[in-house]
């Protein structure tokens, strides 16, 4: 075997580890989804996670305008340029942070895809984390034995995934606000990673995102993963819906 492919299969080895883990998630899922996208409860979940009106991403946003008008107002400015380099360090070290946790935390195993290289399938970094490629259309799950020992697939692009739950496609993270993560608010964000459910309210989030691992991170770290996602470059690629499971159609 070559050293790709024991690359590869240790990914793939850890999702199996992943999807072992799962059967209880699966079953709550489902039974979550049986009682509908109207089910009433999520929506409490997510406030607690709002903060105070002053969270650093806002007050580093704002930040990088004001330095031009500075001859009218000398000490106005200087306290507004020395809050602007706090605040941009504090935002650049939570963007360098989220890189690291991107990184180790291996969301491009699954919503970058992957294409074949003279050195065997890596993730493709020009599509970085921009989902399952609209262009790669699946329409039914791959006909599986039920009682068999194989009972869930994924595509070669490592960006969709067939099993109990049907065929789940991973999402857009880039900031595109069409297509990915661009309307997102940081609460939304750390409300889906913490309750499982698409944007911290809908639908239960399929297999095998890793949200059940993801819900212990700090908030910080939450924070930091997002402020790094909304830093790289937008790609648009709309993602399919999931597909039901075949008894559920
Ligand atoms: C083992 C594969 C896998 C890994 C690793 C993974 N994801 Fe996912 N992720 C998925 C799949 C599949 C979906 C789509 C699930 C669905 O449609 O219900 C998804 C969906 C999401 C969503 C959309 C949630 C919503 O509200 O609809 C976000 C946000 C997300 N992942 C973030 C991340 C981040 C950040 C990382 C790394 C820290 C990560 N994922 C790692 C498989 C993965």
């Amino acid at each position: 075997m070559t050293r790709k492919g024991i690359v590869a299969s240790t990914t793939l080895a850890g999702l199996c580890a992943i999807l072992m883990a799962l059967p209880a998630g699966i079953d709550s899922a489902r039974a979550a989804g049986a009682s509908g996208p109207g089910a009433a409860a999520p929506r409490a979940v997510a406030a607690p996670r709002a903060e105070g009106a002053t969270t650093p991403a806002q007050a580093s946003h704002p930040a990088a305008a004001p330095v031009t008008v500075a001859p009218s107002h000398p000490p106005t400015v200087a306290t507004a340029a020395r809050a602007t380099a706090a605040g941009a360090k504090t935002q650049s070290d939570r963007v360098e942070r989220g890189k690291y946790l991107v990184n180790i935390m291996v969301c491009n195993d699954c919503h970058t895809p992957w294409a074949m290289t003279p050195k065997g399938p890596e993730p493709d970094m020009t599509r970085q984390l921009s989902g399952h490629p609209q262009d790669v259309v699946i329409t039914a799950p791959p006909q599986l034995a039920a009682a068999g020992v194989f009972n869930w697939a994924g595509a070669g692009t490592m960006t969709a995934f067939a099993g109990p739950w049907g065929v789940s496609f991973t999402a857009n993270l880039t900031p595109d606000p069409e297509t990915g993560l661009g309307k997102w608010t940081e609460d939304t964000f750390i409300a889906a990673l913490r309750t499982g459910r698409h944007e911290g309210q809908g639908r239960p989030i399929l297999p095998p995102m890793p949200w059940p691992q993801f819900r212990n991170a700090t908030d910080e770290d939450l924070k930091a993963i997002f402020a790094y996602l909304q830093s790289i470059p937008p790609i648009k690629n709309r993602v399919p819906q999931p597909i039901e499971p075949p008894e559920a159609q």
